[in-house]
């Protein structure tokens, strides 16, 4: 592929932009400068080096996030800093989205991709893909409530009770869920329906994909074929 492509491809900036950048010697193929944006360039193993960082190149984009709390998953964001905030521009360039989307004061496991049909298998219901969440409660958890849980409850809106694929109590006022489904607000709603209170939600896993425990909040990284495997692979009850 021609230099000035790929760049365009990674969300480096327009091919006009793109141009003018390779032209004014700012980018190292593979660790050394090259000013000519019609080269031609292998994909395999490439690294572009522009602005005094080293990328590689990814045909797309698959990312994870550990979210912080107070920060809304969305572009235009009413009143918080934006999730797309704390990725670098030309991830958002190259049209990376949230793949769901989790509370303002929720943390955890976020994925961003430009991978359309990901993104769809990811989220969509005929799919359902589990999501591991870990909520901590106002009330204890009682047998009752997890019981309850696991029946299924009745929401707003939802014509079948809807049921947690497993639910485990961690102690006190904390209980593991893991939920089919990625409804609007579910778990606060699921653990409302219960008559307790969620006071702090976090999402450990997607899938049989767990959040890094060395990925400080706030901070991302791309995810590598074999974690797309454990995201995408069927839900057994191995996580509880
Ligand atoms: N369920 C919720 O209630 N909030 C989230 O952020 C995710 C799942």
């Amino acid at each position: 592929m021609k230099l000035y492509r790929v760049l365009q491809s990674q969300g480096f900036g327009s091919r006009k932009g793109s141009m003018v950048r390779i032209r004014a010697g700012e980018v190292a193929v593979n660790g050394v400068v090259c000013d000519d944006p019609e080269a031609e360039v292998d994909l395999s193993g490439l690294e572009l080096t522009l602005d005094g960082l080293t990328w590689p190149y990814r045909e797309k984009a698959y990312v994870l996030m550990h979210k912080p709390a107070g920060y809304e998953c969305s572009h235009h964001p009413s009143h918080h800093p934006s999730v797309f905030s704390l990725l670098p521009p030309h991830l958002l360039q190259r049209g990376a989205q949230c793949v769901g989307r989790l509370d303002q004061d929720t943390t955890g496991l976020l994925l961003f991709s430009d991978d359309g049909q990901f993104i769809h298998r990811m989220i969509s219901p005929k799919k359902s893909v589990a999501k591991v969440y870990r909520a901590v409660c106002a009330d204890p958890v009682s047998d009752a409530m997890l019981d309850v849980l696991r029946g299924g409850v009745q929401l707003n809106d939802e014509p079948a009770l809807i049921a947690a694929l497993a639910c485990d109590r961690l102690d006190t006022r904390t209980l593991r869920l893991t939920l089919a489904e990625g409804k609007y607000h579910q778990v606060k709603r699921m653990i409302g329906a219960t008559g307790n209170r969620v006071e702090a939600l976090h999402r450990e896993a997607i899938g049989h994909y767990a959040l890094p425990a060395d990925l400080p909040p706030g901070s991302w990284c791309w995810l590598e074929p074999e974690d797309l495997k454990q995201l995408e692979q069927p839900w057994r009850s191995v996580m509880s």
